[in-house]
């Protein structure tokens, strides 16, 4: 049988191989969204509304995918986004995802709800590494956790501002995500046999130690938090802009405020002294029936004239979904579960195939476009559809 990592042609063959792989409560878990995932479904789709205008007869034998993120230099304009429980896709989760992001040139993004130590995992990467904040355990916690992370060269901070109560995700509930890390036993037995019909999965898991606790997340006089279900996780978690001052004086390196749809958040975060922005709905796991990511970015974008650099995530599958990010003004993208599928369905080498397949796909793009570089790329290579809110083409690239 050929090997995940080698037979992947797309990042949507990751899919059915991460499922294969992980037991339904953490597939789901992985793969879901809020509700009835309407803007799940619409963060990939709205890619279709954006279409692109080719300069043809252009012969391009080289292309220059390279960009800075922050004064960061990336090998191409893609960063791996937080996710949360990535040990449980992989024992060597964060590890894995963030050795796979220096080897391709890119920065890694840990998650709070982490299961590798943050020094390790700084470690690992050859890259630049970034740390996302959750205020999980308290100011005590947090407060610990910045300074180490400040300690260990983590070099810049994420703040993730629309999770003050976690998404109603309704696979978990169903398939058992609370009770599966309760203490009572007797509540895990219906959920069980998830588990025995990926005896693969469960081997690894077991051999990693069972539920790993989150050694980031350290509380004075307590120690490392348990790892919880995610609703109650995110329930104790909230940022709100009151907190970014007493933030501010805690970390004097750049500060990415992650979750913005709207011009007036975007306004909010550049006088709360954010160095850049991320466009995102946390990949539709939060409030249902937001707008997609790539349909909030110009508004986003029109707002921030040019003050910070924009990122966006959400629905990235391809590398084509890539360049129209950046065609309506992102200065580069975070990527979720099309790394973690690989993840899931391979570990590291998944990672890498993952960022492999994406970066091919640039490649040719810009190639089929006519474009020789990524800052090059601008609002003249694509058309946008009639229905959007605020139909408009693009002249600049990105701030
Ligand atoms: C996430 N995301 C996320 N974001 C964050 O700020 N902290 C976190 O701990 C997590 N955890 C998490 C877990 C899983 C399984 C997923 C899929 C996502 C959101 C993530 O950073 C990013 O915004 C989305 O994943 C982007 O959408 P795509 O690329 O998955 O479509």
């Amino acid at each position: 049988m050929s090997r995940p990592e080698t037979s992947a042609v797309s990042i949507t063959d990751f899919r059915p191989l991460a499922r294969r792989r992980l037991p339904k409560v953490v597939f789901d878990y992985l793969d879901g969204g809020a509700e009835g995932e309407f803007t799940l479904r619409e963060n990939c789709r709205a890619f279709e509304d954006v279409t692109f205008r080719p300069r043809h007869a252009v012969a391009v034998p080289r292309c220059d995918l390279r960009t800075s993120v922050l004064g960061f230099n990336l090998s191409l304009p893609l960063l791996l986004a937080p996710v949360g429980y990535s040990r449980l896709m992989n024992p060597q989760g964060e590890l894995a995802a963030a050795r796979a992001a220096g080897a391709a040139g890119t920065a890694y993004i840990l998650s709070t709800i982490s299961g590798h130590r943050m020094e390790d995992v700084k470690a690992a990467t050859s890259g630049p590494a970034w740390y996302q904040l959750y205020l999980m355990g308290g100011r005590g916690a947090a407060e610990a956790a910045i300074e180490r992370a400040r300690v260990a060269g983590f070099s810049a901070l994420v703040v993730t501002i629309d999770t003050n109560v976690a998404g109603m995700r309704e696979r978990d509930f169903r398939n058992g995500m609370k009770e599966m890390l309760g203490n009572s036993l007797v509540a895990k037995i219906p959920f069980l046999s998830q588990f025995l019909t990926r005896p693969r999965w469960l081997t690894g898991f077991l051999l990693d130690g069972g539920v790993p606790k989150l050694p980031n997340i350290v509380i004075p006089g307590q120690g490392p938090m348990p790892l919880i279900d995610v609703s109650a996780a995110l329930a104790s978690a909230a940022v709100t802009w009151e907190d970014m001052r007493w933030i501010r004086d805690l970390w004097t390196g750049p500060i990415i405020i992650k979750g913005v749809l709207t011009g007036e958040d975007a306004r909010r975060a550049l006088d709360e002294g954010a160095s850049a922005i991320v466009v995102s709905n946390h990949g539709g796991r939060q409030l249902d029936c937001v707008p997609a990511s790539l349909t909030a970015l110009p508004e986003v974008v029109e707002a921030v004239k040019g003050r910070a650099e924009v990122l966006m995530d959400g629905g990235i599958r391809r590398g084509g979904d890539i360049v129209k990010a950046i065609c309506l003004g992102a200065r580069a993208v975070l990527i979720g579960r099309a790394y973690a599928y690989g993840l899931a369905a391979a570990g590291q080498a998944g990672v890498s195939r993952a960022i492999e397949i994406l970066r091919t796909d640039l490649e040719r793009t810009l190639k089929l476009l006519g474009c020789a570089s990524i800052a090059d790329l601008d609002g003249s290579f694509v058309n946008i559809s009639a229905n959007w809110p605020a139909r408009k083409r693009f002249t600049a690239a990105s701030p």
